[in-house]
């Protein structure tokens, strides 16, 4: 029996990849290239081009649970679903899919698949972690190399930063026990940090001075557009930091399910020389 792993390279379904690999679990991945890292075997797969929906079950036809990493899209909901109706009819059994701390069943985005899921008569779990350390290496590291600034809109708000390692210790379970422990877990690292906490921590370990530049919301839509961010994408990505300034995270951390143990500390201390965050000053 096959788990199949969308978003297959992505920050979250690599650790669980090599947890699911190192427990001898029949692992596929799929990307929309098709290949993969050896050992592992791929599939080409592509949310936004229905043809390849069949090529999972063609090339492995014991698939019978799926991790589902939703495409960088907007209105996620028809391909999502368009697929899992493909799968099930496949016979899969079991869905995990990847959501977000602040989004409930029903509400936008993924929340719609969670709520989707729920409705068909399969086992699902829906993770709800809350913002990845990656995304200071993926998201901010331009204004990190050329100004020593974090540049967003989320002013003195806290998040519960979590390590994509731990997230996989959950979906591995999620994915592998007889039953399912928790249908949808807030999920959180040890610890909340502004991004002002963050710049401190960043100056202490790169060992120059790096701060958070707190901009509007039209601002930070605007930085993003500039980095490639489709225009509505980014609407929704500077709306979210604004209730991250309004404490959500904050919130979320307070209410969470898990708490992963992994340090963001430790995490800069292990990126402190990325090419990411060299300065260009
Ligand atoms: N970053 C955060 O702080 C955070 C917090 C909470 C929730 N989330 C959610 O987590 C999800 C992202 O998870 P992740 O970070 O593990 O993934 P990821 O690193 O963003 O990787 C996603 C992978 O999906 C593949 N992909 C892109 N477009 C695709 C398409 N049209 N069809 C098929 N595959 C496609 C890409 O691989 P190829 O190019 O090889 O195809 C990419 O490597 C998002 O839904 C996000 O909203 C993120």
């Amino acid at each position: 029996m096959t788990i199949l792993l969308t978003g297959g390279t992505g920050k979250s379904a690599s650790p669980l990849a090599k947890l699911l690999l190192n427990a001898n679990i029949p692992v596929l991945l799929a990307t929309r290239s098709g290949s993969v890292p050896a050992p592992f075997r791929g599939v080409r797969f592509d949310w936004l081009d229905p043809s390849t929906y069949r090529l999972p079950f063609e090339t492995d036809s014991t698939i019978d649970r799926i991790y589902l990493i939703a495409p960088p899209v907007l209105d996620m909901f028809p391909p999502m679903k368009a697929f899992i109706d493909v799968a099930i009819e496949k016979g899969v059994k079991r869905f995990v899919l990847m959501s977000a701390a602040l989004l409930e069943a029903g509400g936008q985005a993924m929340g719609k698949v969670h709520e989707y899921l729920h409705s068909r008569e399969v086992e699902y779990c829906a993770l709800r972690p809350s913002w990845f350390f990656d995304n200071l290496i993926l998201h901010y590291s331009d204004h990190i190399r050329k100004n020593n600034e974090i540049v967003n809109a989320a002013g003195s708000g806290a998040i519960g930063w979590i390590s994509t390692d731990d997230i996989a210790d959950v979906a591995f379970k999620a994915l592998t026990d007889p039953v399912i422990a928790h249908k949808n877990p807030i999920m959180v690292g040890p610890e909340l940090f502004t991004y002002a906490q963050i710049a401190e921590i960043m100056s202490d370990v790169l060992g120059r001075k790096i701060t958070h530049k707190n901009v509007s919301a039209d601002e930070f839509k605007a930085v993003m557009v500039e980095r490639g961010m489709p225009e509505d994408y980014a609407a929704v990505m500077s709306f979210m930091d604004v209730s991250i300034a309004q404490g959500a995270e904050e919130q979320a951390f307070r209410k969470a399910d898990f708490v992963g143990s992994r340090s963001l500390r430790d995490f800069i201390k292990t990126h402190k020389d990325a090419p990411e965050w060299k300065s260009a000053m």
